[in-house]
C-alpha cells in the first residue's frame, strides 16, 4: 500500500535513522523529510537517499506555519511523525527559550496543519524525560504508561508541555495521535554533544572524556534502530489517543559507559575527568516496555555489548561525519560548556 509519511526532524540523529529505515521496509512509502538545519541537523547525514525518488528534503521551521501549511497542500502526507526537536539537556539549561518555541509551538503548529487538512495518524516521539527521575536505590521501580509527568529540565518540561498538548488535540478535535517515550538511544549519526558520541569522539582523538558529578546516574540505553522499528509499529498497529513507553530494560551508570568505550578502543582510564555536576541532573530512568510488548510485539533486537560495539565501529569508518561537526561551530559550545568547569 502506499503511504506519504512527513517525517520532522529528519536529518537529525534518530529521525535520520528512521528514515533509512522506513525506505528499506516499506518500497511503496514515500517519504518528505522536514527539517530546519539546526546545529543538530546535517544534510550529509541524508546523503544515502537524497536521490532516491521515494523521498523529499524540504528546508524549513516546524514553527513556520505558511511553510507547514504549504507542504501539507502539496503532499497530503497520510501521517507525520514529528522528530523535530531541541534536544540537548545542557543547551536546554543554559537557554531554554529555543526549547519552548521548537518543542511546543512548533508541534502546536504541526497540529494545527493535521486539523486543518487532516491526517490519518499523528505520531509525536516524546521522552522517557517527561516522568522526571526515580531514585538510584529503588531498582524495582520503572516508568510505566502511568507514571506521573514530573520533569526536571527545560528540556523535559518542554517536551511534556507538547505531549500535553497532543492529546488536548486528540479530545478536542479528534485528531488521531500516539505518542512514544523512549530511553536514551545511541547508535550511528549521534550529534557528538551527547554522552555516548561524545566519549567515542574524545576517546579517538585523546581527549579528556568529562564525567558529571560522580558518574553514577543511570540511563536505559536503546539501540536507536530498536526505537524505529518501535516507532514503525505504533504508527501502524498502536492504538490511538495511547503512551507507549519504549526501553529495553539495560540501565547502566554513566561510568560503566565510559569505561566501556575506553575498554573497546583501547584507551587508558586516565582520559576520565570528573567535572562539576549538571544542575538538577537526573538521577536514573528507567523504562517498563511491557506495553508495547504486549499490544505490538515489540522486543529489542540489539544487545548493548553489540550495540556499542557497532556504534564504535561505525565512528570510526565515518571520521569524517564527526570531525567536520566538531570542528565547526561546535568548538564555541564545548568550549563554553567545558572550558573551565
Ligand atoms: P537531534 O537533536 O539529533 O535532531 C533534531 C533534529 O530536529 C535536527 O535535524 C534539527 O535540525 C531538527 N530541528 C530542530 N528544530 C527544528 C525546527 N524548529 N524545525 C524543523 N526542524 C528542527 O535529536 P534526536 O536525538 O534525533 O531526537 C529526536 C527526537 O527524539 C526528539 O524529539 C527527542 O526529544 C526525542 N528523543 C530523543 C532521545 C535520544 O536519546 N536522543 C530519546 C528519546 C526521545
Ligand atoms: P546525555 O547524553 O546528555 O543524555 P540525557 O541527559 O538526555 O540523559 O547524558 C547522558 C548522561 O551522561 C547524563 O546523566 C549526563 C551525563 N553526561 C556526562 O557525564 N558527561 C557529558 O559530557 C555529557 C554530555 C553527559
Amino acid at each position: 500500500m502506499k503511504k506519504t509519511i512527513i517525517v520532522t526532524g529528519g536529518a537529525g540523529f534518530i529521525g535520520s535513522n528512521f528514515i533509512f529505515h522506513m525506505l528499506s521496509t516499506y518500497s511503496e512509502y514515500r517519504i518528505i523529510c522536514l527539517d530546519k538545519l539546526t546545529y543538530a541537523g546535517n544534510l550529509s547525514t541524508l546523503q544515502s537517499v537524497m536521490d532516491d525518488p521515494r523521498f523529499r528534503f524540504v528546508k524549513a521551521d516546524i514553527c513556520d506555519r505558511a511553510a507547514v501549511y504549504k507542504l501539507f497542500e502539496e503532499e497530503s502526507p497520510d501521517m507525520i511523525v514529528n522528530f523535530a526537536a531541541e534536544s540537548h539537556v545542557d543547551r536546554s539549561i543554559e537557554a531554554p527559550d529555543v526549547f519552548l518555541q521548537t518543542n511546543i509551538m512548533g508541534t502546536a503548529t504541526l497540529m494545527d496543519a493535521c486539523r486543518k487538512y487532516g491526517i490519518e495518524r499523528y505520531h509525536q516521539v516524546s521522552t522517557d524525560e517527561v516522568y522526571g527521575d526515580l531514585p538510584l536505590d529503588r531498582p524495582d521501580i520503572l516508568f510505566t504508561e502511568d507514571t506521573p509527568i514530573h520533569t526536571s529540565s527545560p528540556y523535559s518540561s518542554s517536551k511534556a508541555a507538547a505531549d500535553l498538548l497532543v492529546f488536548a488535540y486528540h479530545r478536542t478535535y479528534g485528531i488521531p495521535v500516539t505518542v512514544s517515550r523512549c530511553s536514551n538511544n545511541y547508535g550511528p549519526y549521534h550529534f557528538p554533544e551527547k554522552l555516548i558520541p561524545l566519549t567515542i569522539a574524545n576517546a579517538l582523538t585523546d581527549k579528556e572524556l568529562p564525567v558529571y558529578g560522580d558518574g553514577l546516574n543511570i540511563r536505559d540505553w536503546l539501540y536507536v534502530e530498536d526505537h524505529c522499528k518501535a516507532i514503525d509499529m505504533i504508527i501502524h498497529n498502536g492504538r490511538v489517543g495511547e503512551v507507549y513507553n519504549i526501553g529495553g530494560h539495560n540501565e547502566k551508570t554513566n561510568i560503566y559507559i565510559v569505561k566501556k568505550i575506553l575498554d573497546i578502543i583501547g584507551k587508558p582510564e586516565s582520559l576520565i575527568k570528573y567535572v562539576t555536576d549538571r544542575k538538577g541532573h537526573d538521577l536514573r530512568y528507567a523504562i517498563d516496555p511491557t506495553k508495547i510488548h504486549n499490544e505490538l510485539g515489540w522486543l529489542p533486537e540489539t544487545m548493548f555489548d553489540d550495540g556499542i560495539e557497532k556504534t564504535v565501529q561505525w565512528y570510526l569508518d565515518n571520521k569524517e561525519w564527526w570531525e567536520n561537526i566538531i570542528n565547526g561551530e561546535y568548538r564555541d559550545y564545548y568550549k563554553k560548556m567545558y572550558g573551565d568547569r
